[in-house]
């Protein structure tokens, strides 16, 4: 299966994308963690990534196109998009190498959050450096205070998790990002609309059933 998470910053596209590859078994392809791990081992990409990300800003659209439908190609057994297309540019341009491959997207989720609560979410997230796991200080918390419970190592808060930067992400999100599903609209493409101010787990039940009867429908 092939899909797209779309969603503000903080509305648990990484949260729900880590459970539906557990479920469904694809790849999942998230731009900003490949951001993240190509700024940590300090290759050329990730140093011209570095002020964009840092600022809350959108990487040029040419290198996030050529970085993500590189990883689509390798992604032989389907895919869940996360964080990306974030402009129309980038969804124009994903479809027109969807149509060189001979692929199509199957389903395409947006997870609907108000503003309000995704600062908290923010601020409040905690990822592992070593897995990636992600957390939160009181809506998603660990065993141990600070501790993955997956390795045992120490937690971290990203630094464009900081207040400052969150409300600048959120700019963005409203001036170039919220487009693309207006894009998709126009496109003829279904939306599935999830309300993701509920728990995790009742979006996961939401997303999940919205996914089986997309399975259906594929089959
Ligand atoms: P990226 O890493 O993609 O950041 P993002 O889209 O802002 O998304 P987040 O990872 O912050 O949030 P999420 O929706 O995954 O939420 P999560 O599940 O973690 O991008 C970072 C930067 O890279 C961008 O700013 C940009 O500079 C650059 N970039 C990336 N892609 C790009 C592109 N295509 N083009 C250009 N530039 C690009 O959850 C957040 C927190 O909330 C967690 O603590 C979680 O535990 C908690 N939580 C999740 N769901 C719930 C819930 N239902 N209830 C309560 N708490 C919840």
């Amino acid at each position: 299966m092939r899909l797209i998470l779309l969603g503000p910053p903080g509305a648990g596209k990484g949260t729900q994308c880590k459970r539906i590859v557990a479920k469904y078994g694809m790849a999942h392809l998230s731009s900003g963690d490949i951001l993240r791990a190509e700024r940590a081992a300090g290759t050329e990409l990730g140093i011209k990534a570095q002020g964009y990300m840092d600022s809350g800003g959108l990487v040029p659209d040419d290198v996030i196109i050529d970085m993500m439908t590189g990883a689509i190609k390798k992604a032989a057994g389907g895919y869940v998009l996360d964080g990306f297309p974030r402009t129309v540019v980038q969804g124009e341009e994903l479809d027109k190498a969807l149509v060189a491959a001979g692929e199509s997207i199957e389903g395409i989720v947006n997870l609907v959050v108000d503003d309000k609560i995704i600062a908290g979410r923010l601020t409040g997230r905690r990822s592992c450096p070593r897995c990636g796991a992600v957390y939160h200080v009181a809506n998603l918390k660990p065993k141990v205070e600070g501790i993955c419970d997956k390795d045992g190592e120490k937690l971290m808060q990203r630094e464009d998790d900081k207040p400052e930067v969150v409300a600048n992400r959120l700019k963005t999100y409203h001036e170039q990002t919220a487009a693309v599903v207006g894009y998709y609209e126009s496109t003829g493409k279904a939306i599935i609309n999830i309300d993701a101010g509920q728990s995790v787990d009742d979006v996961t039940v939401s997303v999940f059933s919205e996914l089986e009867a997309l399975c259906s429908q594929v089959e």
